[in-house]
């Protein structure tokens, strides 16, 4: 297997291409004075594996121009983290619907996607091409036999919760969020049986962390620590998480911080494998 790693995920690609026994081909990455991007593909296969996550401008496009390299390879496409997918339909008149474009650009390129923890229904709904595959195994596993009650920060995320607690083998329950604007959230808290509980909140994404704040503001418990999908961390993210008083962050490896202590690449080497 032929892995082309993105410039977003070296250290997934090179995960991935250990289990596989694949083999990494080497890409040069490069900005121009002006700010313009350029790739090349030392070596363009004939059939090979993409792994690329989308958590800036800059991965989108390092990932289009990737893609043409390879126009004459059979591109299977790996997305760890899908970018843009919260603007997953139109809002308000004259929006564009992001991750349909996105979609429409990846898919003229590809020939199978796969993803992990896509933010929604709706934004995997666009996609005619795509996989999605869960990481909330991985994640509940990280805590089986631990006395924790695991915490959806909102009713979106209670299916999610649902898989990792049962991994666990533990409690589980979820709060009621609701969001002003793009950087404000209000909790309102549940009647939980929490209080001296130790408590995980489960997330897929931890972004400018002001979901995750404001669930710990609501919680009267003896200790939380986070547990996520990808770790976008915007800005001083990880700075007002920890000041809110939480204990530990944990994310996977779909977007490569400090924190992606647990790797997805078992959930993608098998898919690739099959
Ligand atoms: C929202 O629906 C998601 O599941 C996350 O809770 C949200 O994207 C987290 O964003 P932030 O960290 O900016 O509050």
């Amino acid at each position: 297997m032929n892995i082309i790693p993105g410039n977003a995920s070296p250290i997934l690609s090179s995960r991935i291409a250990e289990k596989t026994g694949g083999r990494l081909i080497e890409v040069e990455y490069r900005r121009f004075p002006d700010g313009e991007l350029y790739v090349r593909v030392k070596e363009v296969p004939n059939e090979c594996v993409v792994v690329q996550s989308i958590n800036s401008n800059d991965d989108l496009v390092y990932l289009i121009l990737i893609l043409d390299a390879l126009e004459n390879s059979d591109v299977t496409l790996v997305v760890p983290y899908m970018g843009y997918a919260r603007q997953d339909k139109r809002f308000l008149d004259g929006e564009a619907v992001s991750i349909r474009a996105v979609a429409k650009i990846l898919e003229s390129y590809a020939e199978r996607i796969y993803t992990v923890n896509i933010h929604s229904k709706d934004a995997e709904s666009w996609f005619r091409k795509l996989e999605n595959l869960d990481a909330m195994p991985l994640i509940g596993e990280r805590y089986k036999d631990k006395d924790v009650v695991m915490i959806a920060p909102d009713k979106g995320s209670l299916e999610r919760v649902k898989v990792a607690a049962k991994y666990a083998g533990c409690d589980y329950d979820y709060l009621e969020k609701k969001r002003v604007d793009a950087e404000t959230v209000e909790i309102f808290p549940k009647n939980l049986e929490v209080e001296g509980r130790d408590v995980v909140i489960i997330d897929d994404i931890v972004s400018t962390g002001g979901t995750i704040v404001e669930a710990v503001k609501s919680l009267e418990v003896k200790s939380v620590e986070v547990a996520c999908v990808h770790a976008v961390l915007a800005g001083n993210a990880l700075n007002r998480i920890y000041s809110a008083g939480v204990r530990k962050l944990m994310a996977t490896d779909t977007v490569e911080k400090a924190v992606s202590e647990i790797t997805v690449s078992p959930l993608i080497s098998e898919v690739l494998q099959c």
